[in-house]
């Protein structure tokens, strides 16, 4: 009864959800994420990852230089995470493969018994219990000995991917229906504060895009060809920002749509659009490549053959929503130096008034997600997507009632892109299902719908309000009268 009060105030506060229509579709498909590297711990039975290496350099990269050796040792304690999946009644299970379990050094002719064998108990004990599993193959844990050869900027490895990729159907595909190739990003590449620290920022991150997304559509195709009977569904994951113009101004309103293009387009127009890059990225990084002379644009070129493998290579979207950014134009620079920023030629930043989490980058703005959604749908044909990931940070209370208020206003907004922008949204996944290592973070930001006590080895695992509110938003399937229900 405590619970219902503190809860009771959101009630008066977020009145027009009871205006609203306020039920998920019959078939959409409620879940939960998390990744490999963050919540599996079971350092010694895997390979190492570039982020393993760069910490043995230099543990301070990490905020609090924790690492994520036993993170939630989830490796050992996953029939755990399965009793909690099972107690929140999701629908299904967004994990990921960490790559160096199963390929220790990343090349295809050395594979872990006991990582086929982890992954094996994880997706039968799932469905032995009716939850879908839902795989990432790659989330951000590159084997260090292909990054030693350049990682993403090595077009070789599109076709190492594809190696591990088959490696994985064999396994794995005859129980998994839904496959997400790439949780993708160009960190690192770009800049020096994360591993990789390659830092070549308007050269190495758009490299790291197009082998991204010609090793995507690589696995797409070795799926329909040498896995058809599997009848998988790929999908490839995008970080869904909202760009806002800062202003009604046209220059500034031209920002916000190169900010979209350079951030979103630029992975989502070569598999889901046109084949291609955007047409505003390809222009603008030519004519500033010429500036500063270089004989040809920085931003690599996709073949004619290369276009019609990558594009419509897909079955769904999967889009990571967390927050927007406001967007102002800014002059031209004409200086030798190059990077991804003077090629979008944008200042982009976030209203301090806006309410935020505890990760600096989060705010709370819900509106982004109807909007990146519209945008998507407009530019792409309207393809089948899910909401891969949507969560709030805070410092881990068990009341957590930002983490509450946060997903109830996300899950309106997309209750109304569902029914008024007519957005084709098939389900959805709560960030995270456990507190886990936040990369550069490390345990100083939470994300959990369960708490993990990190100073305990039995690392236990406590149910937060925002686990009780939305086991009862899934049995409901509703947004209404949730918090007059005692919790
Ligand atoms: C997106 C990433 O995919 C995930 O690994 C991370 O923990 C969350 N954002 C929160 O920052």
């Amino acid at each position: 009864m405590i619970i219902f009060h503190k809860f009771a105030y959101l009630l008066l506060i977020f009145q027009p959800i009871v205006c609203a229509n306020i039920k998920f579709p019959d078939d959409f498909l409620f879940g939960v994420a998390s990744s490999a590297y963050q919540i599996e711990g079971g350092y010694d039975s895997r390979g190492k990852t570039t982020f393993d290496h760069h910490w043995e350099l230099n543990s301070s990269m990490v905020a609090d230089s924790s690492n994520a050796k036993t993170a939630c040792d989830s490796y050992n304690q996953y029939q755990k995470d399965i009793d909690l999946l099972v107690d929140l009644g999701v629908n299904f299970y967004r994990f990921s493969i960490s790559w160096p379990r199963i390929l220790p050094r990343g090349f295809p002719n050395e594979v872990n018994p006991d990582g086929i064998r982890y992954y094996n108990n994880l997706i039968d004990g799932l469905l032995a219990k009716n939850i879908q599993p839902m795989v990432t193959m790659f989330h951000f844990d590159l084997p260090k000995p292909l990054q030693d050869l350049g990682g993403w900027t090595n077009p070789v490895i599109s076709d190492l991917f594809e190696d591990y990729a088959r490696i994985l159907f064999k396994n794995f595909g005859n129980r998994v229906k839904y496959w997400i190739t790439i949780n993708s990003n160009t960190w690192g590449y770009g800049d020096s504060d994360w591993p990789p620290m390659v830092n070549q920022s308007g050269f190495g991150d758009y490299l790291c895009v197009k082998n991204t997304v010609l090793g995507h559509a690589k696995v797409y195709h070795l799926s329909k060809r040498e896995f058809r009977e599997q009848k998988s569904q790929i999908g490839f994951v995008v970080d869904g920002r909202w760009y806002e113009p800062a202003s009604e101004s046209s220059q500034n309103r031209d920002a916000a749509e190169r900010a979209r293009e350079f951030n979103v387009g630029i992975w989502l127009n070569p598999i889901y659009g046109s084949g291609d890059f955007p047409a505003i990225v390809k222009q603008r990084v030519k004519t500033t490549s010429e500036k500063e002379g270089f004989s040809k644009s920085r931003l690599p070129e996709f073949t004619p053959d290369e276009i019609n493998f990558v594009k419509n290579s897909f079955d769904f979207l999967g889009v990571n929503i967390y927050t927007s950014f406001l967007v102002k134009d800014v002059d031209e620079r004409n200086d030798k130096d190059f990077s991804w920023d003077k090629d979008m030629k944008a200042e982009i930043y976030q209203d301090s008034r806006w309410e935020g989490a505890k990760s600096n980058w989060l705010k709370v703005t819900p509106w982004g997600l109807r909007k990146v959604l519209g945008w998507i749908k407009q530019k792409y044909n309207n393809p089948p997507m899910f909401i891969t990931e949507n969560g709030f940070s805070d410092g881990g209370e068990i009341e957590d009632l930002g983490r509450v208020k946060f997903m109830e206003l996300y899950l309106k907004a997309l209750l109304e892109a569902i029914d008024k922008d007519r957005v084709k949204v098939k389900g959805y996944a709560a960030w995270s299902l456990l507190d886990n290592f936040e990369w550069l973070v490390g345990y100083t930001e939470k994300f959990g719908l369960y708490h993990v006590d990190f100073a305990d080895p039995h690392r236990k695992r406590t149910p937060k309000s925002s686990s009780k509110w939305y086991k009862k938003l899934i049995e409901r399937r509703q947004l209404d009268e949730m918090y007059k229900t005692e919790l």
